[in-house]
């Protein structure tokens, strides 16, 4: 039997850090779904395929292969073929495109079935955009997490500088636009709210009170 918990929400919402958290308290997997959707876009560019070449970029998945396991400190690592391609993914290049990546929807499918596969059989904690709603829309515990779009915009601002990616707040907040705006638009897999999610406000919490919150909520079910 396994668990799942299931959170979604817009980028900046504090979702990966919260997920990245309570795995390691928790004892859940970490399933970081953008990630899959990241892998895509990056193999695209290291093709140099464009945005508009959609027949190549679906020609890529057939020899995509995507892994996450934890290093050392029990952080997750995303593997590419093998290749450990964690910061990569993470680049100015990547979030450019990547939402328009996912927007392909013979990639959706093929990203939903590596998610399916990765989670199978395993207490899993999975964060992305349509995991409540699509992905596994029985699961156990079901959270939306939300918050306004400058506090989201300020939040990976930070987060960008700590790990030494050059982007202006203009630029985070305009690309934070652009993706909320595709991210809701898809034609499978689309940015909503599902009726049976909890739905939590972040803009005013620390990360310490998200977490205490998305915490009691998992105990509750997992008893
Ligand atoms: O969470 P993230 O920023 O790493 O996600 C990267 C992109 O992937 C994001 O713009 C939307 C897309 N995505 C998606 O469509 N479905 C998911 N389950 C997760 C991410």
């Amino acid at each position: 039997m396994s668990f799942v918990v299931a959170i979604d929400g817009p980028a900046g919402t504090g979702k990966g850090t919260i997920t990245n958290l309570l795995s390691k308290e928790m004892g859940l997997i970490n399933i970081d779904t953008g990630a899959t959707y990241r892998c895509v876009a990056l193999q695209a560019i290291r093709n140099n395929i464009d945005i508009g070449e959609k027949d190549k970029i679906i020609k890529l998945l057939d020899n995509i292969n995507i892994n996450m396991e934890l290093d050392s400190e029990g952080n997750l690592v995303i593997l590419l073929n093998g290749e450990d391609v964690s910061k990569e993914i993470r680049s100015k290049e990547v979030t450019k495109i990547v939402s328009q990546v996912s927007s392909i929807v013979e990639v959706r499918l093929k990203m939903v079935e590596v998610q399916r596969n990765l989670a199978k059989g395993k207490d899993v904690i999975m964060e992305g955009r349509d995991i409540t709603t699509y992905v596994f829309p029985n699961a156990d515990v079901k959270i939306y997490l939300d918050a306004q779009e400058d506090e989201r915009a300020k939040r990976r601002f930070i987060q960008n500088k700590e790990n030494g990616i050059e982007m202006s707040y203009e630029e985070v907040l305009k690309n934070i636009q652009i993706r909320d705006e595709n991210d809701r638009h898809k034609e499978i897999g689309s940015l909503k709210i599902a009726d049976d999610a909890t739905y939590i406000d972040t803009t005013n919490l620390s990360i310490d009170q998200v977490k205490e919150k998305v915490a009691t909520l998992i105990m509750e079910k997992r008893k």
